[in-house]
């Protein structure tokens, strides 16, 4: 089983978006896929078009006593399974306080391979104690990043973070990989930043990018995604390749990126004679 943590402490660089649209063409493709919303705004579970669910029936569950994932109802969709948040998040985190509690996702999920290929979690814009449990209880980090300065700050950031997860509570979780979103062309500071993380991070740079397209910021709030309402646009095209490379960098594992690797040689040397 497959359990990947979409993060960015910044906001609105494509999480959500990111989140719903791999878990979507993981599910075209056969995969058994469960969405986790962790963000107590909601805004995933409202995109797909869910009502508030009753406690028992959100991701509140995986911070009870000894109640194991399949034990809770998830909401069914056309191309994934959603584990919908409630607004409770926000106030069951006052009370998630001790060291301990960043380990309760990781025992709700330790026996979830049987209903699942692949988890994976949405979660908000900061490091709380829910981001913290999905990088406890994830092998997987996706950063998307929109190429401008704060998104780029933050996904450093979330970089450290993960690496500081990795270090002390998850040695099993592996170094992010950054996916660019909303990437114009013609923004020359879009280009610059994906060369500087480019240059930074080398092959933990998906080479699939995701461009900015007017589908993929139209929501439904039916349950649909763009691969059902606009399959021929920009988005759904992008999403697909972006998910097609994720997962083969992830079934892989760590493959050298000699592309990404040439690319970054020029700043480490020194200049010609
Ligand atoms: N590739 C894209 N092209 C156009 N609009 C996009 C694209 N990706 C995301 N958006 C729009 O940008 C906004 C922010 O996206 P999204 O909600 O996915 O970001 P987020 O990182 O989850 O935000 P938050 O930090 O608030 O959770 C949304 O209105 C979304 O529809
Ligand atoms: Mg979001």
């Amino acid at each position: 089983m497959i359990v990947l943590t979409v993060c960015n402490h910044k906001g609105g660089t494509g999480k959500t978006t990111s989140a719903v649209h791999i878990a979507a063409a993981l599910g075209l493709s056969g995969y058994r896929v469960l969405v986790i919303d962790l963000d107590p705004q909601s805004f995933l579970t409202r995109m797909m078009g869910v009502e508030e669910p009753p406690e028992a029936a959100s991701s509140m569950m995986l911070f009870q006593q000894e109640v194991p994932l399949h034990a809770v109802s998830k909401t069914k969709l056309k191309e994934f399974d959603l584990l919908p948040a409630s607004t409770g998040l926000t106030r069951l985190m006052r009370r998630l306080s001790k060291p301990t509690d960043v380990l309760w996702s990781k025992e709700a999920l330790a026996e979830a391979s049987s209903e699942y290929d692949v988890i994976l979690f949405d979660t908000a814009a900061a490091i709380t104690v829910y981001s913290l449990n999905a990088l406890v209880a994830s092998r997987h980090v996706l950063i998307p990043v929109t190429p401008e300065y704060q998104p780029v700050i933050g996904a450093e950031q979330t970089f450290q973070t993960s690496m500081m997860v990795q270090g002390k509570l998850n040695p099993d979780l592996e170094a992010p990989l950054f996916l660019f979103t909303q990437v114009d062309g013609r923004k020359r500071n879009h280009y610059q930043y994906r060369r500087y993380l480019r240059n930074r991070y080398q092959n933990r740079v998906l080479n699939s990018v995701i461009r900015t397209n007017a589908a993929l910021a139209t929501t439904h709030s039916d349950g649909t995604t763009v691969f059902e309402h606009d399959p021929y646009s920009r988005g759904a095209r992008d999403y697909a390749n972006a998910t097609d490379e994720l997962f083969q960098r992830i079934m892989k594992g760590e493959q050298p990126d000699v592309a990404a690797q040439e690319e970054a040689l020029p700043v480490s040397q020194p200049a010609q004679p």
